[in-house]
């Protein structure tokens, strides 16, 4: 394993650790609302300053992007930075709705080069280096092989803080359900992409989401063979938050669907 994937593993189990001791415990959490319907409690923090000083302590030049600490570092543009969600899914972490997961990825000068999403419940890790495959535990990953999307489950995320795009969400989803074999939103964006990569999903759309969300899970498909892009098919998901994902045979033709749904403030 690379030893910086190797760090990534360390941190993301010890993150883990704190996590499901503070599920035992779900009554006596002090939680926070950062906005509407944007919680964070005291084990979000409490994972995130574990994962930063796991990685700090290994690698104390390099930067960070973190959800609840922002930007650590300096440098405009890092050589190194990892991008760390430490609880992806915490609406569901506070209410025992057992589906959510730690994030962490490494970008080496802008690119995307080691992954962990690790489920901290079930005890799936799954990881990626670029051009050594993903694996979920010990086993290597390929995306589905479905080509027929009347026989595709497809992930997704309702909006539910920031509902600007929500009529047009609602007709993709409209659009989508009535040609696929099911549609699942259980709420970790993250775990949503490893699905992908593991071959659970067939594809996986979802607008507004943010760099920690979507980073260590873009990683895992394109290792596991799968696409990812913007809502156009282009790269720029992890400006414009707007990502469509899936195996080669489905993406062109969930990028297809959703393309008559574009407006001009989605694709601004
Ligand atoms: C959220 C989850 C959810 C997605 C939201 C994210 P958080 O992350 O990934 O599935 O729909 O957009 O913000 O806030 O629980 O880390
Ligand atoms: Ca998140
Ligand atoms: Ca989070």
């Amino acid at each position: 394993m690379h030893p910086m994937l190797n760090i990534a593993v360390k941190a993301a189990r010890c993150a883990g650790g704190i996590i499901n001791h503070a599920a035992q415990n779900l009554d006596i959490l002090h939680v926070s609302r950062k906005s509407h319907s944007d919680f964070v409690s005291e084990v979000d923090s409490k994972a995130e300053d574990a994962i930063i000083n796991i990685i700090l302590e290994a690698y104390p030049k390099h930067s960070i992007l973190a959800e609840e600490s922002g930007v650590i570092g300096n440098e405009k543009e890092p050589e190194y930075q990892w991008i760390i969600d430490p609880l992806d899914g915490t609406t569901n972490f506070l209410h025992g709705f057992p589906q959510y997961s730690i994030s962490i990825a490494l970008k080496h000068r802008g690119i995307l080069t080691q992954a962990v999403i690790y489920d901290s419940i079930g005890n799936e890790l799954f990881t990626a280096s670029r051009g050594r495959g993903a694996y979920l535990n010990d086993h290597r990953l390929r995306v589905s092989k479905r080509s027929q999307l009347s026989e595709c489950l497809i992930g997704t995320g309702i909006p539910f803080r920031d509902l600007t795009h929500i009529e047009s969400y609602l007709s993709m989803l409209k659009d989508i359900l009535s040609r696929v074999a099911g549609i699942r939103r259980p709420g970790s964006a993250a775990l949503d992409l490893a699905y992908v990569a593991a071959g659970r999903y067939d594809g996986f759309w979802e607008l507004q989401l943010e760099p920690w969300d979507m980073a260590a899970g873009c990683l895992l498909i394109t290792e596991a063979g799968g696409l990812v892009s913007d809502l156009e098919g282009n790269e720029n998901y992890m400006n414009s938050g707007h990502i469509i994902a899936g195996n080669p045979k489905i993406f062109g033709q969930l990028l297809k669907i959703i393309s008559p749904h574009l407006t001009k403030k989605l694709i601004a």
